[in-house]
């Protein structure tokens, strides 16, 4: 019977896909896409002088570091031949309308200086948002009912952009998902004359169980309730296009999907229609569920983290920020920078 299934001749098969697999040689040619180190966006976590430094349990390998600590990685992960990082700022103040978020002399712009002083050609980028600054953990400044105001909250991330811009960051990258925040930030900008420092906004961002390990980082987990009113709800594919879209009439330079490994087919949608770079977002959760399967041999991590990020590009990212940036760099460094 097996007889009968089997082709007769090779006619039968005169397309034949492995003869481009047969060797690493012929793989290497053939090779449709490849993860740029230069693509590739580390996040760091910088706290103030009174918070503590130091691994992160529920993220093995990212830490916590002072601003000399965080220069220093700066120092390496340019080495490395990265090209930018993204920074989360853990301050020693919280109150209810996240006022070190725009202090001066608060923990992200003292390290945007510090950091552009000593490795000018890195790419700093600052996540503007309330939540690591507010006594309760929300993204912006609460109504009488307790839910995000949206428009009280522009006013708050425009001060902050604007003391990021101040202090020299080159990218500023609201991640609150308020409404109209593209446009207010930028307009902001705009009138202090930070004509050319570019939005990268966190456009199409989702309520997500993936940023679990994040908020124990940088201690900022909601105090009550969650975050549904203002981040997306999963399902939600056409609104991601809204949403994307919208940032761009409002002027975003970067566009961010986030999550990125449940949101792929976004990654993939919003690469069609945007005509700026678009970034996907591996997060908190997506790193520690790899850190911890690798952790107990259940998978081999750096294959996975290769596979994983090789899906990204070949779903349309530009730009990819994950907490697997340096380790890749350190693996790759000499043949893919
Ligand atoms: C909020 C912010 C979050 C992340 C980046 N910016 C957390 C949240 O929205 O709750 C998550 C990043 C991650 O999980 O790695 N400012």
């Amino acid at each position: 019977m097996s007889a009968l299934l089997r082709p007769r001749t090779t006619l039968d098969l005169a397309k034949r896909p492995r003869r481009l697999r047969a060797s690493a040689a012929m793989r290497d040619l053939v090779r449709e896409r490849d993860v740029r180190i230069a693509s590739l966006v580390q996040p760091l976590f910088v706290a103030d002088t009174n918070q503590p430094r130091g691994p992160i349990a529920s993220m093995p390998g990212i830490e916590r570091y002072s601003i000399d600590g965080a220069v220093e990685e700066c120092r390496k992960l340019a080495a490395l031949g990265l090209r930018a990082v993204l920074l989360f700022g853990i301050p020693d103040f919280k109150d209810a309308t996240a006022s070190a978020a725009h202090d001066p002399s608060g923990i992200i712009a003292r390290s945007v200086e510090a950091i552009k002083s000593a490795v000018p050609d890195l790419v700093v980028i600052a996540d503007v948002c309330g939540c690591e600054y507010t006594d309760h953990g929300h993204c912006g400044i609460l109504d009488e009912r307790g839910d995000v105001d949206n428009d009280a909250t522009l006013e708050l991330l425009g001060r902050a952009a604007l003391a990021y811009a101040s202090a020299g960051v080159d990218v500023v990258a609201p991640s609150d998902m308020m409404d109209g925040r593209v446009g207010y930030v930028r307009a902001t900008l705009d009138a202090s004359g930070y004509t050319n420092v570019p939005i990268m906004s966190y456009a199409v961002k989702f309520a997500s169980a993936f940023y679990g390990p994040f908020r124990d980082a940088a201690d900022s987990a909601p105090q009550f309730g969650d975050r549904r009113s203002y981040q997306m709800d999963p399902p939600n594919a056409r609104e991601a296009l809204r949403e994307a879209l919208l940032d761009l009439d409002e002027g975003a330079d970067f566009l961010i999907v986030k999550p990125a490994l449940a949101y792929l087919d976004l990654v993939h949608a919003v690469s069609e229609v945007a005509d700026v770079p678009v970034a996907c977002y591996n997060v908190s959760g997506e790193y520690a569920m790899v850190k911890a399967a690798a952790a107990n041999g259940w998978i081999d991590e750096d294959r996975i983290v290769d596979e994983t990020l090789t899906s990204f590009v070949r779903a349309g990212a530009d730009i990819i920020i994950t907490y697997f940036a340096k380790s890749y760099a350190q693996r790759h460094g000499t043949l893919r920078r």
